[in-house]
């Protein structure tokens, strides 16, 4: 990562690469391919985040990058054939299960909701199915989706699968590599990872896919800024010592809540208790830097554990270097099923024991 992306070493040549503020390419003849042509085709300062993406998933072609991530979700759901069907996760990200539904109700496709920690469950709906769009770990409930299992019986069924690898980044899990088809990220969390840029990134096993979903992209606008590419690239410079440390510190503030007596629940992975933790350790590197908690309270008495932090900030996202908490259920979108008072905790890289601290008196004031 640190390498990726790297102007070509000639003598003078600039260590990073430039960023390129150009809507349009100077040129007289039919563009050839490849060519830039206008800042909405292609921009010189994309390549090397595209190729450093696309060499991160075990991709062989580079990834696309787009405005957002829910501009590259909307990409990703533009390859349903319309009246197709889709099978998504109950709990997962909300944006891109407001979509589905959005585009159901527009009769552009049929969305049906399923369990994915159910494997077999989940493969019952695939018949007739166009695509599987799974999360793993779900955001924010942290459930575990057997990807391997689940891309194959989906190949069977004739649909694609896609996978938000958000969550786990392809430091921790590479779903192309497991069979899944497709790769989607929000790169504003962890490949970003400083919570100053909105971009998202799509990597693809079948480089004709790339090539649909480009003119996709070229059609459809949804493309990002220059300036937002090479701040993102800045940021996967640091993706492996940043990952690192918020996953050492996700795990140990785990182990500590789960044994703290104003914890009603914790959620994570990582903790041998966990529902997902046996497919996450077969399927994960490591257990990701993203957890959930309950303070053994009411909202109200959530809400004041949430107003007595210092150090956690309370905002929504995450991947960034700092960390941040969020009791989901404060946006009426978010699944009734998910807790009202659960909240969800993104670790970043500060000292565990700042963290830990500031944790213990949050929760004495929820009490
Ligand atoms: C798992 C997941 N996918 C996609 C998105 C959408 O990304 P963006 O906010 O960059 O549009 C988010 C945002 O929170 C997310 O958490």
């Amino acid at each position: 990562m640190v390498g990726l992306g790297r102007p070509e070493r000639l003598h003078d040549a600039p260590v990073n690469p430039p960023i390129v503020f150009s809507s349009t390419f100077i040129g007289t003849q039919a563009p050839a391919p490849g060519d830039y042509l206008y800042s909405r085709y292609g921009n010189p300062t994309w390549d090397p985040l595209e190729a450093a993406i696309g060499t991160l998933e075990a991709s062989p072609a580079p990834a696309l990058i787009y405005a957002s991530g829910m501009a590259a979700v909307a990409a990703a759901l533009s390859l349903v054939p319309l009246g197709g069907r889709v099978v998504l996760p109950q709990h997962g990200y909300n944006g891109s299960l407001s979509l589905a539904r959005e585009l159901e109700s527009r009769g552009a496709l049929t969305a049906v909701f399923t369990d994915l920690s159910d494997t077999e469950g989940t493969i019952a709906l695939l018949t007739g199915a166009d695509l599987l769009w799974l999360e793993s770990p779900t955001n924010p409930m942290l459930e575990v989706a057997d990807i391997a299992a689940l891309a194959a019986a989906a190949r069977t069924a004739g649909a694609l699968t896609v996978v938000d690898n958000t969550f786990a980044t392809p430091l921790l899990q590479r779903p192309l590599e497991l069979g899944a088809d497709l790769v989607v990220h929000s790169a504003t969390k962890f490949l970003g990872g400083h919570s100053d840029v909105l971009l998202g990134a799509i990597a693809v096993a079948d480089p004709a896919l790339r090539e649909t979903l480009w003119q996709h992209r070229v059609q459809n606008g949804a493309i990002a800024g220059p300036m937002e590419a090479w701040l993102c690239l800045r940021g996967l410079r640091t993706l492996a010592v940043r990952v690192e440390r918020a996953v050492a510190n996700a795990g140990e503030l785990a182990r500590r809540l789960a044994e703290h007596p104003g914890v009603s629940n914790v959620r994570y992975p990582g903790l041998p208790g966990d529902p997902g933790h046996q497919l996450a350790a077969r399927q994960m590197k490591a257990f990701g830097a993203v957890l959930c908690l309950e303070v053994g309270a009411d909202v109200a008495g959530t809400e004041r554990f949430l107003d007595a932090l210092r150090v956690w900030v309370p905002a929504t996202s995450l991947g960034g270097v700092e960390s941040l908490v969020e009791r989901r259920r404060r946006y009426a979108s978010e699944p009734a099923s998910i807790p009202e008072t659960m909240v969800r905790l993104s670790v970043g890289i500060e000292h565990v024991d700042d963290l830990w601290a500031d944790l213990v008196q949050a929760i004495e004031a929820a009490q």
